[in-house]
């Protein structure tokens, strides 16, 4: 379980805040979703969870024990971490980008190996075709992949995941959103996911964390988020989706 715990971040001296007295739980097996527009202090949130930022302010625990406490290296093995944008090195090939999270965790090349082969099958990149080619040789969504098989190399308990189908077309992002759900469900990880997509939130999320300049606004499961928004912002967010799914139930 991850708990965040009265978390601020000010990167000017506490002159404005990325992210404003945040308290937030994620329970075992869940997927949490981070939604919010540009600049609303997600991806902060996401790096204060394997400390790539320390917060200002507050605690964050990661099963029962603050980060601050446990060593970079270590609480980034338990954690995967799905970066923004694509984040793969260009010069490495598709195999090399994977192994390299079990290689920093210090597993034996035989496993590595293994291990690598594994991953790649588990996002759809049969080893035998995609193991030996350079990032530029592959197109954006099985780019994304590659970078879903990284953060699942090392079998961490738990995947920070920021905005990883963003420019993708529709249907390919479809087909990554309904494989990253039953892979959750298949391999029992602790999912927050970080999003601006509406859509993409109710499709994915056990509950939506909704974002507004920094706050928190309301975390519920989506059924009760549509069903009674508690705030205006997020009332005036889900309205739209809110009108088309009532459309849907009147079957026009
Ligand atoms: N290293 C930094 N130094 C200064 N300000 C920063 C830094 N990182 C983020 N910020 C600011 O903190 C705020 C939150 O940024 P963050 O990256 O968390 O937003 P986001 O919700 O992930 O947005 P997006 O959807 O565009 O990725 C923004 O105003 C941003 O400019
Ligand atoms: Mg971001």
């Amino acid at each position: 379980m991850i708990v965040l715990d009265g978390v601020s971040k000010s990167f000017d001296a506490g002159q404005t805040y990325a992210v404003r007295d945040l308290s937030l739980s994620v329970n075992d097996g869940e997927t949490l979703v981070l939604l919010g527009s540009s600049g609303c202090g997600k991806t902060t949130t996401l790096k204060m969870i394997n400390r790539l930022i320390e917060p200002t302010d507050g605690s964050i625990l990661v099963d029962g024990r603050n980060v601050t406490e446990q060593h970079p290296v270590a609480l980034r093995r338990s954690i995967g971490y799905v970066f923004q944008g694509i984040g793969l090195f260009p010069h490495y090939r598709v195999d090399q980008n994977v192994e390299i999270v079990t290689k920093l965790a210090g597993w034996p090349a035989d496993k590595r190996r293994r291990r690598v082969r594994e991953v790649l099958d588990l996002v759809g990149l049969p080893p035998a075709e995609f193991a030996g080619r350079f990032p530029d040789e592959l197109s954006g969504g099985q780019r994304q992949r590659v970078g879903v098989a990284r953060a699942l190399a090392a079998d961490p308990k738990y995947l920070l995941m920021d905005e990883p189908f963003g420019a993708l077309d529709s249907i390919t992002r479809d087909s990554l959103q309904q494989e990253l759900k039953s892979l959750g469900k298949r391999l029992g990880k602790t999912i927050v996911f970080v999003t601006h997509d509406i859509f993409e939130a109710l499709t994915l999320a056990h509950r939506i964390a909704v974002f507004h300049e920094g706050r928190l606004q309301q975390v519920d499961a989506p059924q009760k988020i549509l069903a009674d928004p508690a705030t205006p912002f997020v009332r005036e967010l889900f309205a739209k989706p809110a009108r088309q799914l009532a459309a849907l139930e009147r079957g026009n």
